[in-house]
């Protein structure tokens, strides 16, 4: 693989100029960071594979500038999807729709639908106006790994594998997107994510959840053992208190919250003092990754969120961290 003597800069041009040039770059989302590549171009698709060392069964979401873009690639645009990307877009929503011929199966792993985008980060968008191919991009963390919230995220973990991370400052969502499609009249969420299931439901009326899939998945980021520190973690179910044995002992502790109850803690991340979700959302990567890397730390334990809002999405994270 090439070596490159990483950047880190805030100049989509920049960024442009690589991505033109067939090679991989680090993007801003309000989401998380993506590994981007040009989405037509399967030479350039492949690179991400090989950086993030991820597996072909494993598709790519495709990043447009809106729907108007979004409607090139798709053969069909179900009605409920489209609302929500009328609605939604730019957004933390994913939608799955009848793939036109033009994307390379690589980017769909051979599947009849691919996922379509629009990021809401300004930057990205810049970026985006200003290329005249869609850019296909996973979160740019090793296969498995916990997503990166900042440039310096991506830099820690891809250093040298890429030549430019494009700043766009800390994600303002935190989490990924939601991803959905529409299957036998109903739609179906695959991921949650940074939209709140309830904002769908509000536009489309209830939908299916199809969140664990272990063997062929239709949206694999859903295996269950995924973002996943390195150091084992414990769920701590809310409001209990602290699992049995010494929580002193070099725990690291991700509260959703504030606490009076638990005892003084060396190694205490709180998500939101307030009890904010969107708070806890946006600092949980960057909170697990601190943990992940504290010397004086062995086992995390962390707390659950109430099951509303992007609570859902944080507990499906924490959860699918926890399964291992
Ligand atoms: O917020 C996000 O979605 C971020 C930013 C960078 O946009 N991207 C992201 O990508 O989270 P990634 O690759 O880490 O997760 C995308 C998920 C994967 O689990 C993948 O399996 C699923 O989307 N996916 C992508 N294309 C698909 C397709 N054609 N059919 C089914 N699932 C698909
Ligand atoms: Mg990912």
């Amino acid at each position: 693989m090439a070596h490159f003597q990483t950047k880190i800069g805030a100049d989509p041009a920049t960024a442009a100029q690589w991505l033109l040039a067939g090679e991989c770059v680090g993007i801003p989302t309000e989401t998380v960071y993506g590994l981007a590549a040009n989405a037509l171009n399967p030479a350039a698709v492949v690179r991400i594979f090989e950086i993030k060392d991820r597996p072909a069964f494993d598709p790519l979401i495709v990043h447009v500038s809106g729907l108007a873009q979004a409607e090139r690639y798709a053969t069909d645009f179900p009605a409920p999807l489209r609302l929500l990307a009328e609605r939604f877009w730019p957004g933390p929503l994913t939608v799955l729709v009848p793939r036109h011929d033009i994307i390379p199966d690589l980017v769909t792993s051979g599947l009849s639908r691919v996922a379509l985008r629009a990021p809401a980060h300004p930057v990205a968008q810049a970026l985006l106006r200003a290329l005249h191919f869609p850019l296909a991009a996973p979160s740019a963390n090793p296969f498995g790994y916990i997503s990166p919230t900042t440039a310096q995220h991506v830099y820690d973990q891809l250093q040298g594998k890429i030549p430019y991370i494009l700043d766009g400052g800390p994600c303002r969502v935190g989490v990924e997107s939601t991803i959905v499609g529409y299957e036998a009249g109903q739609v179906v969420v695959y991921r949650l994510g940074g939209l709140a299931l309830e904002q769908i439901e509000h536009t489309t009326g209830p939908v299916q959840l199809q969140l664990n899939q272990n063997s062929n998945p239709a949206a694999p980021g859903m295996l269950l053992s995924h973002y996943a520190p390195r150091k084992p973690l414990t769920l701590m179910p809310r409001p209990a208190g602290l699992p049995a044995g010494d929580p002193a002992s070099r725990t690291g502790l991700l509260l959703f919250r504030d606490r009076a109850d638990l005892p003084a803690h060396t190694r205490k991340v709180v998500l939101s003092p307030s009890g904010d979700l969107a708070e806890a959302a946006q600092r949980l990567f960057a909170a697990l990754r601190l943990l992940d890397q504290a010397d004086d730390v062995d086992v995390l334990v962390a707390e659950v969120c109430p099951e509303e809002g992007l609570g859902r999405a944080i507990n499906d994270r924490l959860r699918r961290a926890a399964a291992r």
